[in-house]
């Protein structure tokens, strides 16, 4: 969303999006509507569901899970929702392009929106605000016991089915963690008089009572796969999300499925490596890796695969800013996953499909969409020999038998590059860069690397306050490895300290002229990792004795992206054995929670 007339840039990106599904044969557009951080039809019944629900506290410039917890007391000024005739009018668009909008409304949580409007929609009634950012888990539900919440369900489905001439109406039914059922009367009694067993049992008795209305109405239901716990509607269609198993129960209960596994079909995942990418949830759904994708499972049944209906590519907007963001994230990523969906298994070949994505770019030049090149990009992988002290670099890419070329130093790529044809080993510090060629041109984005070496490494460290168990790096050489973190803080090379200072001693294992130490660290606000308020370096030829030679500081910001950064701290020549090196963690967010620091590598010179 963006910010001005947003029913006008929403409904035009809308209408443009119709287009461009036509463009690839996709049949069908699944409008998330309704989510916690906004509602986004109006509802003429229930006018605050946008003048209240549609508008959040503006923290756009905060990563959107640092996001600080609003009340109902603050006024939300970012958003914006459809109206009917918006809605009315993009469906007669799709119409004409032969796509079937499908609205979602969800329930019963995923919900914040509403209740903000209407805090008697929940068990107890308390007031909030509608969330700028991430709510987790998800407590703020629909009341399953009060008859009211039935009533306004109806009659909010009544409007929607009026503006959707779709088969299906989308119920969500995701994710509601659903403690205040156990202890709200209203549930309870619910729960006494229709024989329900657990919470799980109260929602299948709230999705089974929406599908008969639903049903009333000559139309179908779907939800998320988990509306499976506590028993399936009599006739509910599932979107598998959470992976295939929720899709292939219930093929097996003989429910219709369609299957958009978080594994394959997120478009809110990186497509290229992390460092390389604009912030993203997390994940990582290259190209290659959707066109993996089969909504058939091998173990199927012919029986069960009739209840396949097809697949589904998911573009959840937590972190797309803008319309050209989300263009990003779907192209070229629905051209691999609409061949996929109308190719027969046995037709499907990457290689074909690789060399004939290019033509497609043409096309969204043409367009003037902004779509992502990530397939051209060079991704790295090091591999260190310790003993040898010496790095090798693999470089590859998603084309197979790519043209790939490097040069070392400071030298450009051009035709002259060295072609790439297995690891590069390196002994000293190396600039690197890379580039995929085709026709004997770089083409996308350069590779830029410099492979850092430095006096520490492969040398005992000494941990004084150990690094978390989660997080555990390359263990006891870790430090001191050569091989850097990236952008993914899951990669296997950062050791980090929840709520606690770092604090080492390199032993150097004989004493060593030095000049300059740099401790590698990285910021992602929205996963609770700060950088360090403070690093300190401490010198000592015998152990015991140390004496304070480095000192930098890095005051709290506000960090809208996903940040590396080499804390460089430089100082007179210095004679050490033993270097004692502390970084102060900030240890509580802005938002209250436990912050994390990470590290990934200290370098000696
Ligand atoms: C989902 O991604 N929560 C359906
Ligand atoms: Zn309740």
């Amino acid at each position: 969303m963006e910010n001005g007339n947003l029913s006008y840039t929403h409904k035009n990106y809308l209408i443009e999006t119709i287009d461009r599904l036509a463009m690839h044969k996709m049949n069908v557009l699944h409008l998330h509507l309704v989510d916690d951080q906004g509602w986004r039809m109006e509802i003429k019944k229930y006018p605050k569901l946008t003048e209240v629900g549609a508008f959040r506290v503006d923290q756009e410039n905060i990563i959107w899970s640092a996001r600080l917890p609003v009340s109902s007391l603050d006024k939300g000024t970012y958003g914006g929702y459809l109206t009917q005739e918006d809605l009315k009018e993009l469906v007669k668009y799709a119409q004409l392009k032969n796509v079937e909008i499908i609205p979602e409304i969800e329930m019963p949580a995923h919900v914040s929106s509403a209740i903000a409007s209407y805090p008697e929609l929940s068990c107890f009634e308390d007031p909030i605000g509608v969330p700028s950012g991430s709510v987790w888990p998800i407590t703020d539900i629909y009341c399953a016991g009060k008859e009211s919440t039935f009533e306004f369900l109806e009659n909010v489905l009544d409007e929607v089915i009026d503006v959707f001439p779709s088969r299906y109406i989308h119920i969500g039914g995701d994710e509601a963690t659903k403690i205040n059922w156990e202890k709200c009367p209203n549930c309870q009694k619910r729960m006494r008089t229709e024989n329900l067993k657990n919470p799980h049992e109260l929602q299948s008795y709230f999705v089974k009572r929406i599908e008969k209305y639903i049903n009333s109405k000559g139309k179908k239901l779907v939800g998320w796969d988990e509306i499976l716990e506590g028993g399936l509607a009599p006739d509910a269609t599932v979107m598998s999300w959470r992976g295939v198993k929720g899709g292939i129960e219930a093929a097996k209960q003989g429910h219709d499925v369609v299957m958009t596994p978080n594994t394959h079909c997120y478009f809110d995942h990186h497509q290229g490596h992390q460092n390389e990418e604009p912030l993203a949830i997390g994940g990582y759904t290259p190209i290659s890796k959707v066109y993996e994708f089969d909504p058939i499972i091998d173990s199927m049944t012919v029986a069960e695969t009739k209840h396949i209906l097809g697949g589904q590519a998911n573009l959840w907007a937590e972190y797309i800013p803008n319309n050209s963001q989300s263009e990003y994230m779907i192209y070229p990523r629905l051209a691999a996953m609409a061949e996929v969906l109308w190719s027969p298994k046995e037709l499907r070949d990457w290689n074909d499909f690789s060399s004939r994505i290019t033509t497609m770019f043409e096309r969204y030049k043409e367009l003037d969409i902004n779509y992502a090149k990530s397939i051209y990009l060079v991704n790295p992988t090091t591999e260190v020999d310790l003993d040898k002290k010496e790095v090798y670099l693999s470089l590859i890419n998603e084309f197979s038998n790519s043209d790939i070329r490097y040069v070392l130093g400071n030298q450009n790529i051009n035709e002259n590059a060295i072609k790439y044809t297995k690891p590069l080993g390196f002994k000293e510090t190396t600039i690197v860069k890379a580039s995929l060629f085709k026709n004997n041109k770089p083409i996308g984005k350069i590779f830029l690397d410099t492979i850092k070496f430095h006096n520490a490494v492969a040398c005992k460290v000494n941990y004084i306050s150990p690094y978390d168990d989660n997080y555990k790096g390359a263990e006891a050489l870790g430090l001191v490895n050569l091989i850097r973190g990236t952008k993914n803080h899951h990669d296997g090379q950062w050791q980090a300290w929840l709520k606690k200072d770092m604090e080492v001693i390199i032993d150097l294992e004989n004493e060593k002229t030095i000049k300059e130490v740099t401790m590698g660290s990285i910021e992602n606000q929205g996963r609770n990792i700060y950088f360090p308020n403070t690093i300190e370096v401490y010198a000592s030829t015998d152990g015991v004795n140390y004496t304070k030679i480095a000192k930098t500081e890095h005051f709290f910001a506000i960090n809208p992206i996903s940040e590396l950064k080499d804390f460089k701290m430089s100082f007179e020549k210095t004679t050490a054995r033993f270097l004692k090196i502390s970084a102060t963690n900030i240890k509580t967010t802005p938002k209250g929670t436990d912050a994390w620091l990470f590290v990934d590598e200290i370098l000696v010179n």
